[in-house]
């Protein structure tokens, strides 16, 4: 396994993170890069000081859309530097990139890779509970050629950001709108790969969300408008008087890692997880009978979000008590706790920079 080449910037001033972190708008002073042409693969690992891109305008991604993305974390615990499943996220990524026509990445070499960039970075790394190093790996299609084909050349690089909550409203509970008129992904789409076009698709929908208030929307599946599907940022689990249920992976859902975690501790639990199709009107119709005891969000960026609101055409459901649930609460703790090496890691998660 071939070690990245590392140009190091001189600081002249120690690292000092910005407050508040917010998310996702600082970024830390190297990057790193790989390229990658076909008939020759994966070459040039660099790691070198973060720097603009210099692309042709023809650039395959720029116009037809092989651009793909990851999100993990790297915590720190006095010296040391953890990862949360770092291999999964690289996995994904390459059932990103078969979907897009993209090449696969090596995924332990990756790993090592991203461990040498974070090493150079560990002063970024924000040590307050809730706040982390936000890491986002991207691949995207070079080539200079509007033939609508795949690329034959590609950049992939790692870039790194302190952040806190990804919500404005921190880890208060978010107000989601149930969307009924845009649609995400439908199946045999790119609905389950983390492809950038599932982001600019989601905007216009979120956007109106916003403007009456609502802080994202709950996105139904794009046939029967029937089912319950992701947030977009986070996938969604409904705490049901007898269950803990989140949409059944179909094909158009986002397979995150906190939420295959999150499967695998409510599990350990006893709390009943169930995979399963779930219709929006049995969620309002059990909200009538107070079967609703919880909705959450998970992911990455979002950890456990607590939704305090959940608005479906006229109904307008306050969820619990509109805080933060007790069993939403349990999980943030327990998955932070093992994120930030405070609490045991029974299913070794957590991989030692
Ligand atoms: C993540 O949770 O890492 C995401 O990718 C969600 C979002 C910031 C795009």
């Amino acid at each position: 396994m071939g070690k990245p080449t590392i140009t190091l910037k001189q600081r002249t001033t120690p690292v000092e993170l910005p407050d508040p972190l917010g998310f996702g708008a600082h970024f830390t002073d190297h990057l790193y890069e790989a390229r990658y042409e076909e008939g020759k693969g994966w070459f040039n690992h660099t790691i070198k000081p973060l720097e603009p891109l210099s692309l042709h305008p023809a650039s395959s991604f720029m116009h037809y859309g092989q651009a793909i993305f990851e999100g993990l974390k790297a915590y720190r615990k006095g010296d040391d530097i953890l990862l949360f499943r770092p291999d999964q996220n690289f996995e994904r990524m390459n059932n990103s990139a078969a979907r897009l026509c993209m090449p696969a990445l090596d995924v332990a070499e990756t790993v090592e890779h991203l461990k040498a960039l974070v090493e150079i970075e560990k002063d970024w790394i924000p040590t307050n509970k809730g706040e982390a190093l936000y890491i986002r790996p991207y691949m995207i299609g070079t080539e200079a050629a509007l033939g609508v084909r795949p690329s034959k050349s590609y950049i992939f690089q790692i870039i790194l950001s302190p952040v806190g909550a990804y919500y404005a409203s921190g880890f208060a509970p978010v107000k989601i709108l149930v969307e009924d008129e845009y649609v995400r992904a439908v199946r045999g789409g790119l609905g389950e790969s983390k492809a950038a076009a599932n982001y600019g698709g989601s905007m216009l929908a979120a956007l109106k969300a916003k403007e009456k208030g609502f802080t994202q929307v709950l996105w139904l599946d794009a046939v029967e408008r029937k089912y319950v599907e992701e947030v977009g940022t986070m996938n969604i689990f409904i705490r049901f008087n007898d269950e803990v249920a989140t949409p059944a992976l179909s094909g158009t859902i986002l397979p995150g890692v906190t939420r295959r975690s999150v499967l695998k501790v409510l599990d350990d639990w006893k709390m009943n997880p169930v995979e399963r199709k779930i219709p929006i009107d049995e969620v309002v119709e059990r909200h009538t009978k107070g079967e609703v005891l919880e909705v959450f969000g998970a992911g990455t960026a979002a950890v456990i979000s607590a939704v305090g609101e959940l608005a479906y055409k006229d109904n307008r459901m306050t969820i619990g008590d509109g805080g933060v649930g007790e069993l939403s609460q349990k999980l943030f703790d327990e998955l932070t706790g093992v994120q930030y090496g405070e609490k045991p890691d029974p299913y070794g998660w957590v991989v030692k920079v």
